[in-house]
């Protein structure tokens, strides 16, 4: 398979030299213009995975060519899926057809990506032979109990470091067993992984999840030929019942531009003293838009426009103009509709005047680093005060440019990819540059980030 790289460090990235990248961002005046973001992380991988399980050939426009996806795309050949990239980006996918991977014969990396390594875990689970799963020091520390408790019960074995931690291996179980599984936490990556499970197991396998969270694994199953019975249950949840053994058909596939991605140059526009930036075909399914419904309580000024439907996903065009903001309250109820977006969220918060309160935030101790830390500290340093919680972040709104740290202080990424863009983001309206100590996880969701924020205006070097 190859992968195209929108930035020659890209290709480094899996190995990981010890050279630290540092990056600062320097207040501007203005930021402009009309600029894709790159497609959408969470369907790019889903995209990758349920057409490795059809047969014939899916066509997919708009992927995304960050490494968690190359990741996931290269374990997928690895498993015996064609996988071809042409110059203009489109990826064509030949599949094998459900339950039709076979054994691979290296271990699988899937480098920083907690759904590549959770919704692979899932797909292998009902394939019976054996497979070896690991990612990089950051995934390696991510939970994976929570998809082999479900999986374990429909008839896989896993063995795991201690904890339930990456490096684990697979033994895909040959006699799946059908499960309705209630999800302990909202996650979609556990929902995903049990309904991937299910694809080749016969019978309805079930998932109950209480607060309902991002259903790209249900729409693209659907568009691919499977059968699904959805119905919602008590307090806003839902159940998802698949039909195992399915023939899903080759079919095309167009990428939204990525919503999480979209977050940052949507906040620097908001904050930036003259901004007015235009995001065309970014994905708007409302249950990953919390963040646009947050920043419009804080008074944004976005505009959603030309809202329509590609292949199964909803998707418009944004216009934002730089706005005064005002603190909110962010409800726990609302975290799994923006579980990613709380570090873009955060940026605004700091800009705004008055207190924001984010609260539900347990999960974020669990992402790609500690990220309510991540962000706490990275605010403090740049002169914003905060109150940190277990799982809620109170944030004095500076009502203006925060501070930014001091000459010669780096707001620390943590190895995370959204840390990284969020301080950056800042760096457009602080008083001071804002340094973060690398930036080179970017590459894994945002390839291009600083490239296409210059492009805007923004000074980022
Ligand atoms: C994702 C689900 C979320 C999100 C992650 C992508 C997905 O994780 O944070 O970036 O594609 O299903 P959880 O399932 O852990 O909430």
């Amino acid at each position: 398979m190859r992968m195209r790289t929108a930035d020659p460090a890209a290709t480094r990235l899996g190995q990981r030299d010890n050279q630290v990248s540092p990056i600062t961002s320097s207040p501007t005046q203005t930021l402009a213009g009309a600029v894709r973001v790159p497609g959408d992380k969470s369907i790019s991988h889903r995209a990758l995975m349920l057409s490795a399980s059809a047969v014939g050939e899916t066509v997919i426009s708009g992927l995304l060519e960050g490494a968690d996806v190359r990741a996931t795309g290269t374990a997928l050949v690895a498993l015996g899926a064609g996988i071809s990239q042409s110059e203009d980006g489109t990826c064509r996918v030949l599949g094998r057809g459900v339950g039709g991977l076979h054994e691979p014969d290296t271990v699988l990396d899937l480098g920083n990506s907690g759904t590549g390594a959770r919704l692979l875990a899932g797909l292998l689970a009902t394939h019976p032979f054996h497979a070896m799963l690991t990612g990089d020091a950051s995934l390696r520390n991510r939970p994976m109990g929570r998809v082999i408790a479900p999986l374990e019960r429909m008839g896989a074995r896993f063995a795991a470091r201690d904890g339930g931690l990456l490096p684990m291996t697979i033994r895909g179980t040959a006699d799946p067993v059908p499960v309705e599984y209630t999800l302990p936490v909202p996650s979609a990556q556990v929902k995903s992984a049990v309904l991937l499970a299910g694809l080749n197991t016969p019978g309805r396998t079930t998932v109950v999840e209480p607060a309902r969270t991002r259903d790209h694994t249900e729409r693209m199953l659907a568009a691919f030929g499977a059968e699904l019975e959805i119905e919602p249950v008590e307090d806003g949840g839902q159940r998802v019942a698949l039909t195992g053994q399915p023939e899903l058909a080759g079919m095309r596939i167009s990428v939204p531009a990525d919503p999480s991605s979209a977050a940052f140059p949507t906040v620097a526009a908001l904050i930036a003293p003259s901004g007015a930036v235009d995001l065309p075909g970014v994905g708007v399914n409302p249950l990953r838009t919390g963040l646009f419904e947050t920043l419009s309580e804080m008074g944004a000024a976005i505009s959603v426009t030309n809202a329509r439907e590609e292949h199964g996903e909803p998707v418009a065009d944004l216009s934002i103009r730089s706005s005064a903001l005002s603190g909110v309250r962010v409800p726990a109820e609302r975290a799994p509709r923006m579980i990613d977006e709380y570090p873009a969220l955060a940026v605004a918060a700091a800009y705004a005047k008055g207190e924001t309160r984010l609260e539900g935030l347990a999960e974020l101790r669990v992402k790609e680093s500690d990220r309510l830390t991540a962000i706490a500290e990275g605010l403090h340093r740049c002169g914003v005060r905060v109150d940190l919680g277990e799982d809620f972040l109170t944030i004095e709104g500076c009502g203006g440019p925060p501070p930014g740290p001091d000459a010669g202080d780096a707001v620390a990424a943590r190895d995370d990819h959204r840390i990284a863009m969020a301080f950056l983001t800042l760096g457009v309206a602080s008083q001071r540059p804002v340094t973060v100590d690398d930036g080179r996880m970017i590459e894994t969701s945002f390839p291009g980030f600083t490239g296409l924020m210059t492009e805007l205006g923004a000074r980022i070097a």
